[in-house]
């Protein structure tokens, strides 16, 4: 009884990715290859992402990247089952690099071709290497997205609450920004953080007390926006950046709390599971600021290794998976989709 094989692929935004997965004997998915080439150097200069220049650079590493992954995997070209491409949301110019690509490997293959929502990416991405079951709640915490949903099957999310403007990981790039912090500066918050004090900057914490789950960060930056422009020391920036981290802590633990409940509401008894998933699942304080409020509400907190918190094909694999076992195929003429919510 021979496993699937399915290659993934992956650039809706600035990371080029092909990955290769399978199943073991017990049928847990198991990754054979996952490469992800970032372009941070590509746009660095600018300060964030230049989709024209972004899609040009998918375009020279696309073939090399995918042909690495099948090297790496071990397995020969003709043994993939499907291909499996991410169709959205993203820029468009970008998708319809992978898109475009991954629908010709699958025609010359002759093998199905599947299109996959990055954000499904993300949300079955705790899936790789571990049993998971449906149903369980997610937190997918990105650079451009920032939802509760239930996950009840492939294809069954429903949105329990989201940001009402900015992304979370958008709110960590832009604090960044203001301290001077080189693109992409998200993550590096996190490490000057740990210098300052968090209790030196009262941070406003939009609809904290209100709007059920739902989340807003644009007030915040705001703030930031004022406090940093009359900062003078390196530790100041440290204490803007301590408590800046502190209060999207604060906002992210008072908000999944209020999801848990509705998530309970749903589910009634079933095994409570929360799970966190994208880019700034990577952020440890987030990560056990959260786990604790599992231990409180008796639910298991699952992240996925941060591997593969950020972009990546192994998870656009994942989705691919779950469909080819289900035959949810589609057309070669499927479109890019620059929106496509869950
Ligand atoms: O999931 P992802 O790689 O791409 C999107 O689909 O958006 O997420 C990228 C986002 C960026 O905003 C980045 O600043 C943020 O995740 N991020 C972090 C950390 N690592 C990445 N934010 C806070 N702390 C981190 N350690
Ligand atoms: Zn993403």
């Amino acid at each position: 009884n021979k496993k699937p094989i399915i290659l993934g692929i992956e650039s809706s935004c600035d990371e080029t990715a092909a990955a290769i997965i399978t199943e073991n004997k017990q049928g847990i998915p198991t990754i054979l290859s996952s490469i992800v080439s970032s372009q941070i150097d590509v746009h660095r200069e600018f300060g964030g992402v230049v989709p024209e220049l972004a899609a040009r650079s998918h375009v020279e590493k696309i073939d090399l990247i995918t042909k690495k992954a099948i090297d790496e995997s071990g397995i020969k070209m003709d043994e993939i089952d499907a291909v499996a491409s991410t169709a959205g949301p993203g820029l468009i110019v970008c998708l319809s690099v992978g898109l475009s690509f991954g629908k010709a490997m699958a025609y010359s293959l002759n093998k199905p071709f599947i299109a996959v929502n990055h954000l499904e990416g993300h949300a079955l991405s705790p899936k790789l290497n571990c049993e998971l079951n449906y149903p369980y709640l997610l937190l997918l915490i990105s650079g451009g997205h920032t939802q509760f949903l239930n996950v009840q099957g492939l294809g069954k999310y429903k949105r329990l609450g989201t940001t009402i403007d900015d992304a979370v990981g958008e709110a960590f790039d832009k604090t960044a920004k203001l301290l001077g912090i080189e693109f992409p500066g998200g993550p590096q918050i996190e490490v000057y953080a740990k210098k300052g004090n968090p209790k030196k900057y009262e941070l406003p914490k939009p609809i904290f007390y209100k709007g059920g789950c739902n989340l807003s960060f644009a007030g915040l930056k705001t703030a930031v926006l004022k406090i940093s422009k009359q900062i003078k020391t390196d530790q100041e920036k440290y204490d803007l950046a301590a408590s800046f981290q502190k209060t999207i802590e604060e906002i992210l633990y008072k908000k999944s709390k209020i999801a848990f409940e509705e998530f309970k509401k749903i589910n009634g008894t079933a095994k409570n599971k929360f799970v966190v998933a994208g880019g700034v699942a990577a952020n440890q304080k987030i990560r056990g600021v959260l786990i604790n409020l599992c231990k409180e509400e008796n639910f298991e907190a699952i992240f996925p290794p941060i591997n593969l918190c950020g972009d990546n094909a192994a998870m656009i694999a994942m989705v691919g998976l779950e469909k080819f076992k289900l035959n949810q195929f589609n057309k070669l003429n499927y479109p890019a989709k620059p929106r496509w919510p869950l």
